[in-house]
């Protein structure tokens, strides 16, 4: 069955929440998860949400933070539109019921409790514990689920948006008008015709073999943006969270920045406090600068793995700021009130994505797109921690507000053709799926990692054209999978991702390479597309 809305909204994190709920009292909002509505990273952000809350705070200072962070590629403009915004967008939350983590829990007093977190001069990080994500998660999900407006599709992914080479009886119009999705359960494609679409589909971490996020982030919002079209900017620079643990029984398991905020101790094997050698913030140093300074050692010493340290503070101050991580890893056998946490860097954040203005537009009309998935000049060079939550609920918000200025004048989308399935069968081989997957994921954490050099992303670049070539292949022959189109998209952000790391002659924020270790002289941004 076809579906006719108002929005189709593609993700059901943060962002797309934030957005169907403000859009819901005015207007049909079908919302399209490939999983569950959870299934995305905001359920998995432990850290917080940053926002200008304290007294002794200000919106230029974490402007200027935000700005340094960047290494000379934010959108200045863009940085202040997003914290200024930072208190209202908290006042909604707290409206709404989620559960901030008070101050006097912690016996400080005053307010809700704000931490610290790598880059920031302040302390400006409200959150729930250390499981901010899931909390802001289940507010937002629960109130989706009762709006009568929002149609919500779990288990439904997006094969590509419809533009005007998709639109019946020779129609001829730009813009998009919705999308093909794959109902994953009924193994069909359906029509999702939509007024105005969003993509709010998160990062592309999961193109490289070790990441703290869940496993849909596959760039699909990216990919299918870029399939129609539209600019992509700046996805050389793939964030590398300094600190996810590293035990054989856990995979992907995050220990949250705040943890050095509240002053854990990175140390080597034989206990040195190794940070003081590479920044003089130590810990809280942006976190490029925290990564390479692991990846080195590492690499000098030839480590598994790194330690962090919190056992020098009082273990109901640990068990009380982290109850979630100190459950966790008890349960494989780490007491983090007196046990070193064995920790390496993982892929964790997309800091470039799809071109977007101030209300989330994107180039392609009738095209939105908010959250991880964009660029929108908020994040330069280097995401500073905590201000991703922050993007999604603002960007949300005044994507919501222009779809809403507009909506007396948008027009019903022109009808596209239904989904061709004559010339496909089921595939043969799926093993070409979960191999080339696998082997995508190897060469990029070896080749585009935290350390490239030229030889190593020409290395990449031809695994990722053959690569290509036999998906592409693939594609055209069998019926479409989750699986498969997770990996058609990812590999289109791998070849993103190569193109924008070799075109970048530099080393800036989270792109460095050994073979131009220099910033140069003029910060610019690397977009791809559009001529
Ligand atoms: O370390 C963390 O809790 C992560 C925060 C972030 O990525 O913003």
């Amino acid at each position: 069955m076809d579906i006719s809305t108002d929005v189709l909204v593609i993700g059901s994190g943060a962002a797309g929440l934030t957005l169907a709920l403000k859009l819901a009292p005015h207007c049909r909002v079908a919302l399209i998860s490939k999983g569950k509505l959870a299934a995305g990273a905001t359920k998995w952000a432990q850290g917080g949400i940053a926002a200008v809350l304290a007294a002794d705070d200000t919106v230029e200072s974490h402007i200027a933070d935000t700005l340094d962070a960047g290494a000379g590629l934010c959108d200045e403009e863009t940085v202040r539109f997003v914290v200024e915004r930072s208190k209202a967008a908290i006042d909604r939350l707290i409206a709404s019921g989620v559960p901030f983590s008070r101050e006097e829990e912690f016996e400080e007093g005053f307010g809700y409790h704000l931490t610290r977190e790598g880059g920031h001069s302040h302390r400006r990080v409200i959150h729930v514990a250390d499981a901010t994500g899931k909390a802001l998660q289940k507010t937002l999900e629960q109130q989706a689920r009762e709006a009568p407006n929002i149609e919500i599709f779990e288990h439904h992914m997006a094969v590509d948006l419809m533009t005007r080479r998709h639109l019946a009886n020779g129609a001829d119009q730009d813009g998009c008008f919705g999308a093909y999705v794959l109902d994953m359960a009924a193994g069909k494609v359906r029509r999702f015709q939509a007024k105005a679409t969003v993509l709010a589909t998160g990062g592309a971490s999961r193109v490289y073999l070790y990441s703290s996020n869940p496993d849909t982030a596959t760039g699909d919002g990216i990919a299918l943006a870029w399939r129609a079209g539209c600019r992509v900017a700046n996805l050389e620079f793939n964030q590398f969270h300094p600190t996810c643990l590293y035990h054989p029984k856990t995979k992907t398991f995050l220990i949250t920045e705040a943890m050095r905020g509240e002053g854990a101790i990175l140390r080597l094997p034989d206990g040195e406090a190794f940070m003081k050698r590479f920044d003089a913030r130590a810990e809280l140093a942006p976190r490029d600068i925290v990564a390479r300074a692991i990846d080195h050692e590492m690499k000098r010493l030839g480590l598994d793995c790194v330690y962090l340290d919190i056992t020098h503070r009082d273990a109901d101050f640990i068990v009380g700021h982290f109850p979630n991580i100190y459950r966790r890893l008890m349960k494989v056998g780490i007491d983090i009130t007196t046990d070193r946490i064995p920790v390496v860097p993982a892929a964790h954040y997309t800091c470039g994505g799809v071109v977007t203005d101030l209300a989330g537009r994107t180039d392609l009309a009738g095209l939105y797109a908010i959250g991880e998935v964009t660029h929108t000049g908020l994040h330069g060079a280097n995401r500073m921690a905590s201000n991703s939550l922050l993007e999604c609920l603002v960007f949300g918000d005044a994507a919501a507000d222009d779809v809403l200025a507009k909506r007396n004048s948008l027009a019903d989308p022109p009808e596209a053709r239904p989904w061709d399935e004559s010339r496909v069968t089921d595939s043969d081989e799926e093993v070409v799926v979960s191999h080339n997957w696998a082997e995508l994921r190897r060469f990029m954490w070896d080749y585009v990692g935290i350390v490239r050099t030229n030889k190593r992303l020409e290395r990449a670049r031809h695994r990722v054209d053959l690569l290509m070539a036999e998906v592409q292949d693939y594609y055209g022959h069998f019926r479409v999978t989750g699986d498969l189109l997770e990996l058609r998209n990812l590999l289109t952000v791998a070849d993103l991702i190569v193109r924008s790391a070799m075109s970048r002659h530099e080393s800036r924020g989270l792109h460095y390479t050994l073979d131009y270790p220099e910033p140069a002289a003029d910060a610019k941004d690397t977009v791809l597309g559009a001529g």
